[in-house]
Order: structure tokens, then sequence, then C-alpha cells
């Protein structure tokens, strides 16, 4: 992994997640761990964010690197009309590694293609969201004690939600059993639909959340995300289609986990958070482990 950007999960083999999974345990175990001196981070973000964006900069804090960057692209030279090309350029100069979130797809490809230090993708556009994606993998195999042939619930926004299309393709290497329900308006990409028909894995569409509630493992819920849609009608009509309460959680599985990326606005009622199956502020945690596992590997210190 050691100078490789992580652009897409595809980018990494199943054996590499689980080299990070495990180097994350190790860190969950030692968070404070002075590696990283000497080394500067650069994170970069173009569009909103809290935990991406503070789990990578207390990662790096925590193993004892500096940071820089913004979390506001106006105060940035990109609103003086700078290419993203000439940003990454310059900032590739400061930095040993760049961390950025971008609102267009794509977009971390094209800065990994001119960067001179290692890019991660912390998110661009409706495309994919890698990290959160080897962080929700560490939370399955922490709830589960495994990742192998579990069934897996996604509800809510699947076409632009991209933690939910970095996380589709990494579990079909577990022979995952894909529960999929979302409104008609924002099913599952054919594109990440293939992933799982090229490994001939089972998943089922459903509009209807109770008829998943009680058959899986792990409960993904997502946030119908307002800022993806062109057209604010097409929001109005989807926005509320999914509530959790802890009422229709009565007759769920024991191990039954239920995982959210976050932020969350309706979508999971707050009487859901004491319930013990509820683990989304768990999952944010891992972050932090997850991100000093990357960050160490990418730079070759680990
Ligand atoms: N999960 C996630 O990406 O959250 P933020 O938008 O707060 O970074």
């Amino acid at each position: 992994m050691k100078n490789r950007s992580l652009v897409s999960i595809t980018d990494f083999t199943k054996e590499e997640y689980l080299r990070i999974l495990e180097l994350a345990q190790h860190f969950e175990r030692n968070p404070i761990q002075k590696i990283l001196e000497g080394y500067v981070v650069a994170t970069l973000f173009f569009e909103p964010s809290t935990r991406t964006r503070l789990s990578f900069e207390s990662a790096v804090n925590r193993l004892g690197g500096k940071v820089i960057g913004f979390s506001d692209a106006s105060v940035s030279s990109t609103s003086k009309g700078e290419s993203l090309a000439d940003t990454i350029r310059t900032v590739s100069n400061y930095s040993d590694l760049i961390v950025m979130r971008h609102p267009i797809e794509g977009s971390a490809r094209w800065a990994s293609e001119v960067a001179s230090v290692p890019i991660i993708n912390a998110g661009d556009g409706a495309n994919q969201h890698p990290t959160q994606c080897l962080l929700d993998l560490y939370t399955i195999l922490q709830t589960q004690g495994t990742l192998d042939n579990l069934h897996v619930a996604f509800v809510g926004d699947l076409k632009y939600g991209r933690t939910v299309h970095s996380n589709v393709i990494a579990l079909t290497h577990f022979n995952t059993t894909f529960h999929l329900v979302s409104p008609e308006e924002l099913k599952l990409p054919s594109s990440v639909k293939m992933h799982i028909k090229e490994k001939q894995l089972e998943y089922y569409q459903y509009t209807d959340i109770q008829e998943v509630i009680n058959k899986v493992d792990i409960l993904y819920m997502t946030r119908i995300q307002r800022e993806r849609f062109s057209d604010p009608m097409e929001y109005e009509r989807v926005k509320n289609s999914y509530i959790l309460t802890n009422s229709m959680l009565a007759g769920a599985k024991n191990n039954l986990r239920i995982l959210h990326p976050l932020p969350r606005v309706n979508e999971i009622a707050y009487d859901v958070d004491a319930n013990p199956k509820a683990y989304y502020f768990q999952q944010a945690l891992n972050g932090v482990y997850v991100r000093q596992a990357l960050i160490a590997s990418i730079l070759g210190l680990v």
C-alpha cells in the first residue's frame, strides 16, 4: 500500500482490506503512537464534513503528525478561479499525503493523476467513500465476529449514497446476501449491482423496510441527501421514506446492529439510540483507528 492512493474501494484487494482492519485493531489498543513525527497531512474539504475530516485530523494528531488544509473551499484560491489540478499540484509540495473531499464524481481520480503524493478520497460526489467503507467493515467485524456469510440491509438513498456503493462492492468479497431497501427513484445503480452479479451473490430489492428488519445481521441506514437532488420536488417526495423507530426492532435478531455513516436527519428516531442494537456512534469512533491504520500504511510506517 506504500505510496498508493485510495480513490475507489476497488483500488485495494480483499487481503489489503483485511490488513488495514488488523492494523486498526492494533491502533484501537494503542491509539497514541508518535510514528508520524515530521510528516504533514493535508485535508482539503470542498464539501462539508464532521466525522471524516475530524477523524482524519484526530488520527494524524494522535500519531504525532501535523495537519494543514481547509474545511471551506471559499477560503481557498479555488474561489479565485484556480483549477483543482493546480491546487493539488501546489498542496503536493507542502504535504506527504492529501485527504480530499469534493462534490464532483471522478475528482479524486483526477487529483491522484496530477498529485506527486498519495491521495485519499474522502468522498467524491455520489461516487465513492472508501475510507468510510473500511471503517464500516471494521465495525461489522467487531460486532459480528466475522465478515463472511452475513445478511446486510442497505436502506434509503442507494442511488446517490457513496458509502453504500463502496460497501456493496467491498462486501461482495465476503459472500454477503444483500437486502436493498429504497424508494423506486433511489435504487442501487446497475453499475454497482454488476459487482454483486459478477460474484453470483443473492440480492433482494424492497420498498418496505419492515420486510428486512427481522432477517438481517446488519441494518445500514442512510440519509436521503437533499444536496444530491437537482429537482427539489423529487427530494420532497422521498425525504421521509424511512424512519426507523425502536418499536420496529422488537422482532430483530439478537446480533442485529444498526449502522449509519451519519449525519442523520430523521431516518433513525432518537428513541433507537438507547437500544443496544444501535451502533452508529461506536462506528464513527472506529473511523479514527481505521484512518490511523490507512495513513500509516500509505506512508510506509508500519
Ligand atoms: N460519514 C461521513 O462521511 O460523515 P461526514 O459527512 O460528517 O464526514
